[in-house]
């Protein structure tokens, strides 16, 4: 008999179609949120879990699954799995790093790009038929080219931003745990800062930094304060690493120039300040959503998932703890 799995959201029919060689599976192509309770009630029976970063993997679901050996997260964050439940159990934790790395960095250009020159107030101004002359002084926004970028984060997604900012002449400057080898720095033109030295060098400052307790608010008050009122701030990492309340005060005050979003404090509800602001780019939680991304993620969550029930190491396991 084969091992029965669950797909925690909906994907693409060619994905059930590579599990269903293996599994015998029970999807949610309806695509509701199951929250810990469906996700309780539906893992009871199930040796392994295919899982998007909007399910909650708490130790309750993990301890109401006794059957649970494997967990695959079709994303690269993963702070929606209690990862010690999870090693405790015995149970496998997987993500899904490298497929999407580039995607989500043409998502943070995206973004810079439509902050710093104003994209989505003047496209709206434009639509709403304001537009009624051509004038000189109208609609300025920020250069990019030779300005200064700030990586906070600097991971793959990090590097292959920064790698993009060179066809722009940008000065980049990163902060980072740990420094990156000197080679890699310099296939970026990358320079490590201090964390305060980055706030207020940069003129466009990225976030790219796994959300966790650790992380939360890391940009608050005080890290605003420290930025250029030219400056503008893009996060495409997590909700919660920005404390949402003060940047909104800051771009209203004009103490920020400028932000682009993709992520937020309680998604997908968010603050409804922002939606005020004219000096904000809003995307919805959209950084690895290009149909050739989304399905190299879901396909190398079965590519986990396969190999975990198979009994073999999943390339991309992030608790090996569970295997000794
Ligand atoms: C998306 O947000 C991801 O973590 O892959």
């Amino acid at each position: 008999m084969k091992p029965r799995i669950l797909v925690g959201r909906e994907v693409f029919p060619e994905v059930l179609a590579r599990l269903g060689e293996h599994f015998e599976v029970d999807d949610n192509q309806v695509d509701v949120i199951l929250g810990v309770e469906g996700l309780k009630a539906r893992l009871a029976d199930k040796a392994g879990a295919l899982t998007a970063a909007t399910d909650p993997v708490t130790a309750a679901v993990i301890a109401a699954a006794p059957k649970l050996k494997a967990v695959c997260n079709f994303a690269v964050g993963y702070n929606n799995i209690d990862l010690a439940a999870c090693t405790s159990a015995g149970v496998m934790a997987t993500n899904t790093p490298g497929v999407l790395d580039d995607t989500t960095a043409d998502l943070a250009w995206a973004l810079l790009m439509a902050t710093a020159r104003r994209l989505p107030a003047a496209e709206r101004w434009l639509r709403n038929g304001e537009w009624k002359g051509w004038q000189f002084i109208q609609w300025l926004g920020t250069d990019v080219h030779h300005a200064t970028l700030g990586i906070l984060g600097m991971g793959r997604i990090g590097q292959a931003l920064a790698r993009r900012a060179l066809g722009f002449d940008m000065k980049v400057v990163y902060h980072n745990r740990t420094r990156l080898p000197d080679d890699d720095e310099a296939a970026c033109r990358a320079r490590w800062v201090e964390k305060d030295a980055l706030l207020r060098e940069s003129d466009f400052l990225v976030l790219l930094l796994p959300y966790s307790p650790a992380t939360h608010h890391t940009i608050g008050v005080a890290e605003l304060a420290l930025m250029k009122p030219t400056a503008h701030l893009i996060n495409v990492a997590r909700g919660g690493i920005v404390d949402d309340e003060a940047l909104i005060s800051a771009l209203r005050q004009r103490r920020l120039c400028g932000a682009g979003l993709d992520v937020f404090e309680g998604e997908p509800k968010f603050n409804p300040g922002f939606l005020e602001l004219d000096n904000v780019a809003l995307t919805p939680h959209i950084g690895s959503s290009s149909h050739a991304t989304r399905m190299a993620m879901a396909m190398r969550a079965a590519d986990n998932l396969i190999a975990a029930l198979a009994g073999r190491r999943p390339p991309d396991l992030l608790n090996p703890e569970v295997l000794k």
